[in-house]
């Protein structure tokens, strides 16, 4: 871990230094695996979310089932993530970058984490308020047990129904959300590579 090394040396706005260090300017082996390994699923869910309309009647269950343990996996996984961000300080962002750069990757990064969260806990809430859920209990990928939010199942159906519905929503918007912030971020990263010439992928790349 070089964090320590890497707060000495960003100034106090998180801007890089010349006196940042090489390693200092990448991020840690954990904070990139926990990178990759949420953005490949993520977007294996999206893909798994959005074609289960299209699929064959008995196919739709078990890919939803897919969907359920796959987006449980993400909000443990990015938790683990804001734990990580929240005990230590990302690289700084090199000096070159304008300021309203830098600021927009600040914001896009706090509301990639919001999303990261909150979309797979309205799909939960989703699941949750589903009037089948009591007895289809939830396993993930087949085998371990997971609960339902216990105070969502047990209501009323005739509030239920109605809260299924916005639930359901709210991951559908959440989801467009994410559509952008990610256009956003993977557009930025390939400005920095492709136009600036200064690449913040390395940065994140093992
Ligand atoms: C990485 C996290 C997740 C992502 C990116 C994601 C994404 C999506 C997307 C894009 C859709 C399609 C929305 C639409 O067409 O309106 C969807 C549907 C759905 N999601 Fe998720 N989701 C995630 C987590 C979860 C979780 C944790 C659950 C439940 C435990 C869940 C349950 C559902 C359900 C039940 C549907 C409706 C499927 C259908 O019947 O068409 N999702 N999700
Ligand atoms: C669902 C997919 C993704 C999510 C949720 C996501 C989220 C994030 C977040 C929150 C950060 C900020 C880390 C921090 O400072 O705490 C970050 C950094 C980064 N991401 Fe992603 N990301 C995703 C996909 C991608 C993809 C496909 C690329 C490829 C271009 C990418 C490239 C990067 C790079 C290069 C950084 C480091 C930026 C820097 O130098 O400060 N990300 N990502």
């Amino acid at each position: 871990m070089n964090t320590s090394t890497t707060s000495r040396t960003a100034s106090r706005d998180g801007i890089e230094t010349l006196s940042t260090p090489a390693h200092a300017s990448r991020y840690t082996r954990t904070a990139m695996i926990l990178h990759w390994l949420i953005a490949v699923l993520i977007i294996v869910n999206v893909v798994l979310g959005l074609s289960a309309d299209a699929l064959p009647d008995d196919w739709v269950r078990p890919v939803i089932d897919v969907h359920k343990s796959i987006g449980i996996t993400v909000l443990g996984l990015a938790l683990l993530r804001l734990l990580w961000r929240v005990s230590h300080r990302p690289p700084p962002l090199p000096r070159e970058f304008p300021s309203w750069e830098r600021m927009a990757a600040h914001v896009a990064h706090f509301l990639l984490y919001f999303v990261m969260i909150a979309l797979p806990l309205s799909g939960w809430m989703h699941d949750s308020a589903w009037k089948a859920a009591a007895t289809h209990p939830m396993h993930l990928f087949g085998v371990i047990p997971f609960p339902r939010i216990g105070f969502i199942m047990n209501l009323d159906p005739a509030v239920k129904e109605p809260l299924h519905d916005r639930f359901g929503a709210l991951h559908t918007y959440l989801g467009y959300a994410l559509y952008a912030l990610l256009a956003m971020h993977i557009g930025g990263a390939l400005k920095h590579e492709l136009f600036d010439r200064h690449s913040v992928i390395k940065r994140m790349v093992p």
